[in-house]
């Protein structure tokens, strides 16, 4: 995206969120809606702040990342961004950034809060912290969450960039894993290549060598290597103007009967990934990926039952225990998945599934994660064992696999009419 390109998308972008706030406004009989970024917060007893993060609703607005006080005011007339005007040396100053973006911008630069007294009393607030007597208003959230799930192409573009950079931190991690490093090392190499250190990626990387490839988050990087490495899993992400990537890659280093259900792993995630299309509920296709996984475990001897028998005693639930995939956007697991309409109806997930995040049916422009695993996962096949005595489960294969740990593929997809855009597969092919 150049930098014409890049400012006529953000044009249009701040005149789709204008209109949409224009229509909370009315609805909600307001003249002013205030978004706070949020405010520096501290470890107990301690003057070190926790990494800032600011609010989406506020980061929403903007193409650069908003410092911890600053607020977006949406009146009728022109935005206005209330930026904190630091007094103090200890740190860098808060420079406001130059560009294109200002000549749509009114910017007032504010050393106190006395800006909050010209807010008239049809105001109303949306963020982590109170103004005077205004606080989060969670039914305006609610409002505007729901249209945050059709992604402008401004947001498109920003997810795309979010893609590219993460790209190619996982070919380097791949590339680390295989000439020798440990997790920490693979960490640090995927972090050089992305040129993003650990609290700009959109949540802690994820890089787990065999067993440690099963534990969903797993969050450690040990220093160590083991002795006999046989998988990687990463799963990790980038950040572009606060939109995230959010993208998964598992390697073996053998040709065996792991990377045999590896290779059957990525072909069903590609199908599924390719079945994303607007009017498709996702709550389908998160059965349809649980069906695919069934017919991977018996095809791989891994269970003897069939896929309806399987399905009833909630096998491949064992095996997959998470959801397809959510929402992607400013948070990794953007808001609103579970969101049938803007005054909050929610659409709980299937029985066996409830970690699912998104069960909203597919329209164009959303943009989605579509991420099926399999693993080995000690506790849940205990579980399943004491459950179901007759599993009809490979105990032999079982035990010979749970040193890989498991697979998890992960794509960030938009939706379109007639198919999908594929992030992801899209930024390795031009790194390939
Ligand atoms: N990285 C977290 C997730 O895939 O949902
Ligand atoms: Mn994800
Ligand atoms: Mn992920």
């Amino acid at each position: 995206m150049n930098n014409t390109m890049d400012n006529a998308l953000y044009i249009r972008h701040l005149e789709t969120l204008l209109q949409r706030y224009r229509i909370a406004s009315s609805q909600f009989q307001l003249d002013t809606i205030v978004i706070g970024a949020g405010s520096l917060s501290h470890y107990f007893e301690d003057d070190n702040a926790h990494p800032f993060k600011p609010f989406a609703a506020a980061q929403q607005w903007l193409p650069f990342t908003l410092p911890a006080g600053s607020f977006i005011v949406i009146k009728q007339d022109k935005p206005e961004l209330i930026w904190p005007a630091q007094q103090d040396f200890w740190h860098m100053a808060n420079a406001i950034p130059e560009g294109e973006w200002q000549s749509h911008w009114r910017i007032t630069p504010v050393n106190d809060d006395s800006w909050t007294q010209s807010l008239s009393s049809n105001s109303a607030f949306i963020g982590p912290d109170a103004i005077g007597s205004l606080t989060h208003h969670h039914g305006l959230m609610t409002w505007l969450n729901y249209d945050r799930a059709i992604k402008t192409d401004y947001e498109i573009a920003c997810l795309e960039t979010a893609n590219q950079i993460a790209a190619k931190g996982h070919i380097a991690a791949q590339q680390a894993f295989l000439s020798g490093a440990s997790e920490l090392q693979t960490h640090l190499a995927y972090l050089d290549a992305t040129q993003q250190d650990a609290i700009s990626t959109p949540y802690p990387n994820i890089v787990g060598i065999n067993e440690h490839a099963a534990v969903l988050h797993y969050e450690q990087k040990s220093s160590q290597r083991p002795f006999r490495p046989l998988t990687l899993l990463v799963d990790a992400g980038a950040s572009h103007h606060g939109y995230a990537s959010d993208i998964t890659r598992t390697t073996t280093t053998l040709n065996d009967e792991f990377s045999a259900l590896l290779d059957d792993m990525d072909i069903l995630q590609q199908s599924i990934a390719n079945q994303a299309v607007a009017g498709v509920a996702f709550v389908e296709l998160h059965q349809k990926t649980l069906h695919g996984v069934a017919h991977l475990l018996k095809q791989h001897d891994i269970c003897s039952l069939s896929i309806e028998e399987q399905l009833a005693k909630q096998i491949p639930h064992h095996f997959y225990p998470h959801g397809l995939g959510h929402f992607l956007g400013l948070q990794v697991h953007d808001v609103g998945g579970r969101q049938l309409d803007a005054t909050g109806t929610l659409q709980n997930p299937p029985a066996g599934s409830p970690f699912l995040r998104l069960t909203r049916d597919l329209v164009p422009n959303m943009v989605i994660t579509v991420e099926p695993g399999l693993y080995f996962i000690p506790m849940l096949l205990e579980k399943l064992k004491a459950q179901q005595p007759k599993h009809g489960c490979n105990i032999n294969k079982i035990d010979r696999l749970t040193p890989y740990g498991g697979i998890r593929i992960e794509d960030n997809i938009v939706v379109d009419i007639e198919g999908i855009r594929n992030l992801t597969r899209d930024a390795f092919a031009t790194l390939s």
